[in-house]
């Protein structure tokens, strides 16, 4: 796909049209504000090359209607043809990170974690063109995934970000996600964004927006290997991460971003900031913007401050502090990928095929959904063929997180921390109503301690336990003297300390009314299923002991009937585990290649019926 950027027509377009342009509508071209921060006046006025939702920020009611209304006024604005105004199509980006999850009513995917367990790189790209699909009906154009992070500790928040700890695996995916999104960048294709550039699932005790340690050699290996495939494809952006490496931000980084990615890797569209990630660089906001420019960041995420940093960045030009060759190459980038994309040659949001498709959260997307979900559970643990389960079999069914469609999508769904219940997801199944459609006799506990159990009444249980939702820094695990989160958006008033998701990786400790559950009911001679939801692999041993099967179910998205297909056996297990599985709670940072590699399940372990 690389040969829609190096096309001469296109590239000859791209120049013309940058002869044309003043400083202003350069500067207005590599900026990037929130919805929330910016109207369609703003997006004419300040030449706004994009927009984007942060997640969980939405218009009007959260249908894709809304969503195709808010880009139409958007796209007008930017259209806008006269003596002061290019017409240049503004790019709306989203996270749609498993599936255009921000949206009601969206299928939604498990999340990636799942999806290495999975193993099926096929897969992935009919995933990706799933997604596609929903974005193109919201008339969104960008979505800010895949995430290409090798996450190398538990603790992190964004684990379940990851593919896998193995650079090799998070590699074998990248290229099929890409090509999912961005298939021949015609009317079916959106564009994609590989993130974050790089590292970030490297730092040191896993903590979000940290500092990895590593030399070029380490760094190369583990976190830059991904890339390559995605690169190859044609992926047409990259976003820079919040991490430092050895204590520089990779957002003022020249080698990484420049040399490296751009000049070395050859990277020929273009890389935009994460969410206000230049202001870490400096102190200064002044210089913050210098270096990040001079480091080679083409568009900026400035969500609420893009008023200052287009202010900024013009004094910089005056002052000759960044050369207009900068700028020029900047915006080169940006216009070479509206172009290859085809941006130009759209009608209106509202106009286009795919705005408004029925397609959205039908059943055929959700039909691949739950395929995923079947192939990404892992069987850790089943004594005596527990199951797979009778579908006449007297089922108690109990956990907190049995029936709660918002506990199984995990965060970035709906709201950028996730929500808690079944309602706000609308469509799909939790686990209860899965098991409820295949076994007539299931009952749901009345408690969700499963206090009810009985022994006289029940032939087993399935137990539905593990996390709750939680994204980024505040999903992190923490230990010792890191143990606040110092970040989150002032628009929604998160601007907080914030406390991380936990102190340890062990689940007893966590989450103990999860093993208070289990034994509930086991202590009643009642046979135990668990199934466990959560973002990373746990420190279970104590479930695993009280329980007689045992199922990692990750974050599964929206369609619960995926993990009943398997518990019934209509299908076979044939996830396999991509993160290896701690057996204690310091050793989260335990990887497939260390030295005393001695996991309780090592990468690549999973059961199956056969
Ligand atoms: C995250 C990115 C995301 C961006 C936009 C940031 O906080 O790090 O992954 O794409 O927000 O929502």
């Amino acid at each position: 796909m690389t040969s829609k950027l190096q096309d001469p027509s296109i590239k000859q377009k791209v120049e013309a049209l940058l002869g044309q342009m003043t400083l202003d509508q350069k500067i207005g071209q590599m900026t990037q504000s929130e919805r929330m921060c910016c109207t369609p006046e703003d997006v004419k006025n300040f030449h706004l090359g994009s927009v984007l939702s942060g997640g969980g920020s939405c218009p009007g009611d959260n249908k894709p209607s809304d969503w195709v209304d808010m880009n139409d006024a958007y796209w007008e604005a930017s259209m806008f043809a006269d003596d002061n105004h290019l017409a240049i199509p503004l790019i709306y980006g989203v996270d749609a990170i498993h599936g255009n999850s921000n949206v009601a009513g969206a299928t939604v995917f498990p999340h990636n974690i799942g999806l290495g367990a999975a193993n099926d790189p096929e897969l992935m790209e009919r995933i990706a063109r799933a997604t596609a699909h929903e974005i193109l009906a919201t008339g969104v154009e960008w979505t800010f995934a895949p995430t290409l992070a090798v996450a190398r500790n538990d603790h992190w928040g964004r684990t379940y970000e990851s593919y896998s700890e193995n650079p090799e695996h998070v590699a074998s995916y990248a290229a099929s996600f890409v090509r999912g999104l961005q298939g021949d960048l015609g009317e079916e294709s959106i564009v994609a964004c590989v993130k974050h550039w790089v590292g970030d699932g490297g730092t040191t005790h896993g903590i979000d927006q940290g500092n990895t340690v590593a030399t070029i050699d380490e760094l190369r290996k583990t976190h830059v290997t991904p890339y390559y495939p995605a690169i190859e494809e044609g992926v047409l952006t990259v976003m820079a991460s919040f991490n430092s490496w050895n204590g520089e931000k990779c957002h003022g980084h020249k080698y990484l971003l420049t040399e490296l990615l751009k000049e070395e890797m050859g990277f020929e569209g273009y890389i935009i900031s994460d969410w206000d990630g230049i202001d870490y660089i400096s102190e200064d906001y002044y210089q913050a913007v210098g270096r990040g420019v001079n480091a080679g960041i083409d568009m900026f995420m400035a969500p609420e401050g893009w008023r200052t940093f287009i202010k900024h960045v013009r004094s910089h030009v005056n002052a000759g502090t960044i050369a207009m060759s900068r700028i020029d190459d900047a915006v080169r980038r940006i216009l070479l990928v509206k172009h290859a994309y085809g941006l130009f040659e759209k009608p209106r949001p509202a106009e286009r095929a795919w705005s408004n498709h029925a397609s959205f959260g039908g059943a055929e997307h959700r039909a691949v959904a739950r395929e995923a979900v079947r192939k990404s559970l892992v069987l850790l643990k089943n004594e005596n063929a527990l199951l797979p389960l009778k579908k006449d079999a007297r089922i108690f069914v109990a956990g907190k997180n049995a029936d709660n469609r918002g506990h199984q999508c995990g965060g970035f769904t709906v709201a950028w921390q996730g929500v808690n219940d079944n309602q706000s997801i609308v469509g799909g199944t939790s686990i209860w109503e899965a098991i409820q459609a295949e076994a007539p006799n299931a009952i749901l506990s009345s408690d969700v301690l499963g206090k009810d159990a009985d022994p006289a009444q029940h032939d087993l249980a399935i137990v539905v336990i593990g996390e709750r939702p939680y994204a980024e820094g505040m999903g992190d695990v923490r230990t010792g003297g890191n143990s606040k989160i110092e970040r989150g958006s002032s628009i929604e008033g998160f601007m907080k300390v914030l406390d991380p998701y936990g102190h340890t990786l062990e689940l007893a400790e966590m989450h103990p009314e999860d093993l208070a559950t289990i034994k509930n009911i086991s202590k009643k001679g009642i046979p135990v299923v668990v199934v466990l939801i959560s973002g990373r692999p746990l420190v279970v041993n104590q479930e695993l002991a009280e329980s007689t099967s045992f199922v990692a179910a990750w974050l599964p998205g929206s369609e619960g009937r995926g993990v009943s297909d398997v518990l019934f056996g209509d299908y076979d297990f044939q996830g396999k585990t991509s993160f290896s599985w701690p057996k204690r709670p310091h050793i989260a940072e335990l990887n497939l290649g260390d030295a005393d590699y001695a996991p309780l399940f090592p990468y690549g372990f999973g059961l199956s019926y056969s």
